[in-house]
């Protein structure tokens, strides 16, 4: 079960051609101002202003601080730059996460030690092992459902960020999961993004070494992060156990010589999967409870369709792709509210972009949500309407204009474990409650690296 666009024909970022016309330097996006260029828009409205750059280029220039960074904006431009060999994870965005999360994580490594790391993970998300995780999927979603039982206001972020860490760990690295440290994840990762999101933007770096508070905050919630990963890999060790999982291949990991791998890789890869996998999941299960708040008809449907398709028994793994109405709702969630919104890559050679030239060493940026809501590929580009991924409509969805995992060699290894976890959930939850937004609500989008609601407080009213 995975998420594309369908469409056929690919797009290219080219080599410029000797001899040709030199291909000139893309226009320079509005609104830039001294010393912070376009930074100050991208920290205000983010979403708004990658969204609006549609409307003045497919490939612009934007100021971000004192460095240029280029914006593509079409569906064909944004899966040119994710499919070219010539674009690599580098630039503000990776420096920071590297310096961050660690140099040797899968998520920020490039060239042949990205390939190793991307075959050895491979099996641990393959349809057969994920069948073997059903089991786990099943009881941490069910668990939650039945904690809501008390009719207490729901605290969707604490919720939704303290299962998807549960599952995403129990399943991929077997490690007992208590409350309290699903807990340090989700309050780490929180804090983690949005200054992630700012060393960004704002790439000042001796700003981010004063001793302000924010800073402090930010540098407590690394050190936790990072110690809990080492908690992982020594209680695996001291277990003696060596389960069929993801945690297990990153311990027995060879290196191109056959030697094994070392502690820092072991480390930084458990660091670089929980961040990717935690944040992007738990923010993705925010906006589902969110729709289901806002689209009550369709938590209805889902609930009509549990009762059709699985009847009174409980849902389980294996019915997952027969949920298809459920699925298609999941699916529009992802696209109205991509968890990860923005991308940052690097150009490693010269290159021409929409007929613009991209110099070696330039940053492209580019938004998954700017091109799933674009009116240009989407009817009622706003509407949430799951059934525009009914197969005969969906196959009018432009190439690359639903990326919502990327494509290429970065592609989400996640994403089908993503796609299977949220349809459970959504299965589950929608059969089992209906929804009302409780006071105290905020569902502007929080703006860090990933994108999801501020704070949705709720009422589930069992049906
Ligand atoms: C990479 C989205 C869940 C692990 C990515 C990328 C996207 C993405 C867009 C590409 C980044 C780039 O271009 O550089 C999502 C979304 C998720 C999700 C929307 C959930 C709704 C997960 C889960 C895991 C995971 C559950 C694992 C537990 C990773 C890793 C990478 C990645 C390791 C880095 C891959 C590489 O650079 O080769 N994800 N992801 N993700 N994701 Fe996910």
């Amino acid at each position: 079960m995975t998420v594309e666009s369908a469409h056929s024909g690919t797009p290219q970022a080219r080599r410029p051609s000797a001899g040709a016309e030199e291909p000139g330097e893309p226009p320079l996006a509005g609104g830039a101002v001294p010393l912070l260029g376009h930074g100050l828009q991208l920290v205000r409205d983010p979403v708004g202003f990658l969204a609006g750059l549609r409307d003045h280029g497919d490939v612009l220039r934007l100021k971000l601080g004192p460095k240029t960074v280029y914006a593509v904006t079409t569906p064909e431009l944004t899966g040119a730059v994710a499919l070219s060999p010539d674009y690599v994870v580098d630039g503000p965005l990776w420096e920071s996460l590297r310096g961050l999360l660690g140099e040797q994580g899968v998520a920020t490594t490039n060239g042949p030690l990205h390939q190793r790391q991307r075959r050895d993970m491979q099996p641990a998300f393959r349809l057969a092992a994920l069948q073997g995780y059903g089991p786990v999927m099943e009881e941490e979603v069910y668990s939650l459902v039945e904690r809501w039982r008390s009719g207490e206001t729901i605290d969707v972020t604490a919720e939704s960020f303290r299962v998807t860490p549960r599952i995403a760990t129990r399943c991929l690295m077997r490690g007992t999961y208590t409350d309290t440290r699903a807990d340090r994840v989700s309050a780490a990762l929180t804090t983690l993004f949005s200054g992630m999101y700012q060393r960004m933007v704002v790439p000042l770096g001796p700003l981010y070494r004063l001793p302000l508070p924010a800073n402090r905050a930010f540098n407590q919630a690394l050190a936790d992060f990072h110690r809990l990963a080492d908690e992982i890999i020594a209680e695996r060790r001291a277990s003696g156990q060596k389960p069929d999982d993801l945690l297990t291949v990153l311990l027995e990991a060879k290196d191109e010589n056959g030697d094994p791998i070392g502690e820092q890789e072991i480390h930084d890869q458990v660091v670089a999967i929980a961040v990717a996998g935690n944040e992007t999941l738990g923010s993705t299960v925010m906006s589902l409870l969110r729709v289901f708040t806002e689209h009550p008809e369709q938590a209805s449907l889902i609930h009509d369709e549990v009762k059709t398709v699985v009847g009174d028994r409980p849902v389980g793994f294996e019915d997952v792709d027969k949920l298809t109405h459920t699925r298609n709702v999941v699916v529009e969630t992802i696209r109205l509210y991509p968890a990860v919104w923005i991308l940052m890559h690097r150009a490693a050679a010269d290159t021409v972009l929409g007929g613009y030239r991209i110099p070696a060493g330039a940053d492209v940026v580019y938004s998954p949500y700017a091109i799933q809501c674009d009116p240009r590929s989407y009817q009622r580009h706003l509407e949430f309407d799951p059934d525009r991924w009914l197969p005969e409509r969906a196959k009018d969805v432009p190439k690359f204009a639903m990326i919502p995992f990327s494509v290429g060699n970065r592609k989400c290894p996640g994403d089908h474990f993503s796609m299977v976890v949220l349809t459970l959930i959504a299965a589950v939850v929608a059969s089992t409650y209906r929804f009302e937004q409780a006071p105290g609500s905020d569902i502007r989008p929080r703006i860090g690296i990933t994108l999801r609601p501020r704070r949705l407080l709720l009422k589930a009213i069992p049906r």
